[in-house]
């Protein structure tokens, strides 16, 4: 089709993507392009403007996003029959990063509007109802022994942990817990902790805080690679066995044999981030290291998946001579966690509603990466998902030479925001290629709608 569209030689301030865009949104808004119409191909627009094909996809691309322009695979791009954008007489927005999130794929969510809010307001009532005078004191600073003993009897039920009360902390999330007991083990004298590279970004700066050097150790298909920890000057390997965060892969049982035999010969400590063991949809989660291996293994888990990470309660397992030694740090760092929130969550473990909000949530997720994984299929997005099915996110590796950080760059302009795999990367020169997408916060159809348009900004 024809399509007149006034675009000068580019100059300062005006270059032409500027112009094309503003162009296209003109003659929409003055309704000169009808609702429906379908434009021209991208590169027979370019052809015919004297520009670059990838040029025109990218403004086709914003104003898609813009709501401007629809695109679906087969019948190319038509503009949008849904109500106009308002006009803004407010400067524009800078154009890149600053643009809000539509398509919300960040890694680490869980689904923020499926908190049991019913629930929690239960627990909390009932909480409230329960509290003594007494309990509204400093709490303990090892947790209310309420809420040690429910969990305990969770933990050791669904996850396998040898879970005495005595030696459970509660805390601010895994976060403090690392936070503690990176203190705690320095004081012991520990100087080095190996951690898992890639994986979560601010493990190194907490270790490091505490006066600890940090060790990368890389992971493969199987988890974290025990065959190089060193068997000198390693006092403890931090690990998440049950879900590599962020490459998805579940810890091998010859690796996990392995990791608790090096433990053993060096007297070190493994700390087992349990961060989303609840999430597997394959088959059923294999049980945590640290009931194999009680005295070697301090285990922490966190509500911030199960329940949402506003919630900030999470724990910690450990051997009775290190949990002594735990609970006057974590006294030190905040005179103990949040008596009433501690009393609401013992209440939700122990009329299963716990439960039942986890089943819910793990089949929601479970649909949520079947929608991911096709989507990717049916827009030809040049991504292939890795790692076991669980959690709520997954390392996609590129089939593309695309950088991921020019891909999660491009996307989070359109409003798409997800992580490229450096985020996660100690080693930059290190593999994967790869992004991490989370599905945890967003619909199936909205998956879709985003990967459909990731699917354009991706050249093969
Ligand atoms: C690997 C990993 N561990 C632990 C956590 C939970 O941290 P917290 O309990 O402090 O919210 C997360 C959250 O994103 C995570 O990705």
């Amino acid at each position: 089709m024809e399509l007149f569209l006034p675009i000068e030689p580019p100059r300062p301030g005006r270059p032409r993507r500027v112009q094309l865009e503003s162009a296209l949104r003109d003659a929409v808004r003055t309704g000169r392009l009808a609702a429906g119409q379908r434009l021209p191909a991208s590169r027979v627009l370019a052809e015919d403007l004297g520009v670059s094909r990838r040029l025109v996809v990218e403004v086709y691309t914003q104003l898609t996003a813009e709501g401007y322009l629809i695109s679906r695979t087969g019948s190319g791009t038509r503009v949008s029959d849904l109500p106009l954008p308002p006009v803004t007489t407010a400067p524009a927005p800078p154009r890149t990063f600053e643009r809000a999130v539509r398509w919300d794929l960040r890694p680490g969510l869980p689904t923020l509007s499926g908190f049991p809010r019913r629930f929690w307001k239960r627990a909390w009532t009932a909480a409230m109802d329960a509290a003594a005078d007494s309990d509204l004191e400093y709490p303990d600073p090892a947790g209310h022994p309420r809420l040690r003993r429910v969990l305990a009897g969770y933990l050791g039920r669904v996850r396998g942990v040898d879970a005495d009360p005595q030696r459970l902390l509660i805390c601010a999330g895994f976060t403090q817990g690392l936070h503690v007991l990176a203190h705690t083990l320095r004081a012991r004298g520990a100087r080095t902790v190996a951690i898992e590279d890639p994986g979560l970004p601010h493990r190194a700066p907490i270790l490091r805080q505490a006066g600890l050097t940090v060790l990368p150790v890389p992971v493969d298909a199987d988890g974290v690679l025990v065959d190089q920890l060193p068997e000198r000057g390693v006092d403890a390997v931090l690990t998440t066995p049950a879900h590599q965060f962020p490459t998805g892969a579940i810890m091998a049982p010859a690796r996990r044999e392995a990791v608790l035999a090096w433990a053993g010969r060096c007297g070190a400590v493994v700390v087992e981030d349990d961060y989303d063991g609840e999430f597997r949809f394959d088959r059923r989660a294999v049980g945590c290291l640290q009931g194999r291996a009680p005295d070697r293994v301090v285990y922490l888990g966190s509500a911030s998946k199960t329940l949402a990470p506003a919630v900030r309660l999470g724990w910690m397992v450990s051997p009775a001579e290190l949990h002594a030694e735990l609970v006057p740090n974590k006294f030190l760092a905040d005179h103990g966690s949040p008596a009433i929130d501690q009393l609401a969550l013992a209440h939700l473990i122990e009329v299963g509603d716990y439960d039942r909000h986890i089943r819910a949530a793990r089949n929601r997720y479970r649909s949520a990466r079947q929608a991911l994984e096709q989507a990717i299929a049916r827009h030809n997005a040049p991504l292939r998902l890795v790692g076991t099915p669980a959690g709520v996110q997954t390392l996609a590796a590129q089939l593309d030479d695309t950088h991921p950080d020019q891909l999660t760059a491009r996307a989070r302009a359109v409003g798409i925001a997800f992580d490229s795999i450096t985020r996660y990367q100690l080693n930059p020169d290190a593999n994967p290629h790869g992004v991490v997408i989370g599905y945890g916060n967003i619909s199936p159809h909205a998956i879709d709608e985003a990967i459909a348009l990731l699917a354009t900004l991706t050249f093969r």
